[in-house]
């Protein structure tokens, strides 16, 4: 990886980087939109691509199922399986340890999962998850991490930050045995729940391994914990990590969130949030979502924003038929679904250009007051 920090700002700790992996160059800040199984749902990689997205998430726990290892090797890696020619980016199956905590069991050695399709239990190791996401063949791989709810509390908080550290090191070890650490980058990952000093703990442990780490996330967030200490952990997390590699705060998609993270020094970001809103009928704006299953849309011809570059407002696609089709044509959720990965791209565009341009927090200042301001 080639990573060079292009612009600071001067008041906040946001700043531009250029990112050049084996599959092209990503600016940072950007916001990843998440294709679990290998798909945005609804859109195809082309589509994908023509909104300007070059880097996308792909889930190597789902992979590993379906299709499977085999023919993702057949196929060349899951690039060439899904079509996608720019960077990908796979996270390790550590987070499904929180969102499918009832098919599975924690060891030391790794997570047992028992497949929601057939119950057939499969052991996913550290060294086991790096090897499915060689052939995978992502640009950036995570480690496999211990990860708790973000409202746990007590003893299990501080073994799953241990373990996670412990984990790490069986992930460099694989990685660097596999000659692959030119192409494909590994990321470590900071937990330690909402308590400072874990997090301390856990920052110090994983920044001694920067040799064997191109980039770090911020992991265990996002999990219904209070706003204040969520920033507070982003904000300890960012100004202790190195400079000199990408930061990712991982499962952040609120625009708001967004912005406060890249302001407190974060890179990166991926959430299921704007896809999967776009599906139940919400368009986001720059003057906040939109619930276009209300019936106040049902006579609006206006597009969802007028001055929006996707290809459903520049098509001129009306509100009103997207109100008349959203619950129960899958075209309105592809509609919304373009629609929204525009604005997570704009939101973080506008950032980058901001940022180099020296008004950052005139950015901040004006998008809030809109967002939340009164619209109509
Ligand atoms: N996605 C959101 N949070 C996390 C996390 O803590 N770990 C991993 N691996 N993925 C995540
Ligand atoms: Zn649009």
């Amino acid at each position: 990886m080639q990573f060079e920090v292009l612009a600071r700002c001067k008041t906040t700790r946001a700043r531009v980087c250029r990112m050049k992996l084996a599959h092209g160059v990503t600016m940072l800040p950007t916001f990843m939109p998440v294709a679990t199984q290998a798909a945005i749902k609804g859109l195809t990689a082309e589509q994908v691509d023509s909104l300007g997205v070059s880097l996308l998430l792909n889930n190597t726990y789902h992979l590993n199922l379906r299709p499977g290892l085999q023919v993702l090797n057949e196929a060349g890696g899951a690039h060439k399986f899904q079509g996608w020619q720019r960077n990908l980016l796979t996270d390790s199956g550590g987070f499904q340890l929180v969102s499918l905590s009832k098919f599975t069991t924690i060891t030391e050695e790794g997570a047992l999962f028992s497949s929601p399709f057939t119950g057939e239990p499969t052991m996913l190791t550290p060294e086991e998850s790096i090897l499915i996401q060689h052939t995978i063949g992502a640009d950036i791989i995570m480690q496999l991490d211990d990860v708790v709810s973000s409202l746990t509390v007590g003893p299990r908080v501080e073994e799953a930050m241990e373990r996670s550290v412990r984990w790490l090191d069986r992930c460099i070890a694989r990685h660097e045995a596999s000659g692959k650490t030119t192409t494909q980058n590994l990321f470590a990952i900071i937990q330690g729940g909402l308590d400072p000093v874990l997090r301390d703990k856990c920052l110090d442990e994983m920044t001694k391994r920067k040799d064997g780490v191109a980039g770090y996330a911020i992991g265990g967030l996002s999990g219904g914990e209070e706003k204040d200490i969520f920033w507070k952990i982003i904000k300890q997390c960012a100004e202790k990590l190195p400079e000199d590699r990408p930061r990712y705060s991982m499962g952040i998609g609120f625009a708001e969130d967004l912005l406060v993270c890249v302001a407190l020094g974060v890179d990166m970001a991926d959430c299921v949030f704007p896809t999967r809103t776009a599906r139940f009928g919400v368009a986001l704006t720059h003057g906040g979502p939109i619930n276009l299953r209300l019936s106040k849309h049902a006579v609006d011809l206006n597009p969802i924003d007028p001055d929006c570059p996707c290809p459903t407002c520049k098509d001129g696609t009306s509100r009103a038929i997207l109100h008349h089709t959203v619950t129960h044509e899958t075209s309105a959720a592809h509609a919304l679904t373009l629609h929204n990965i525009t604005f997570q791209a704009q939101v973080m565009g506008r950032a980058r250009t901001a940022i180099m341009e020296g008004t950052f927090p005139e950015y901040l200042l004006s998008f809030f007051k809109q967002y939340f301001g009164d619209n109509g």
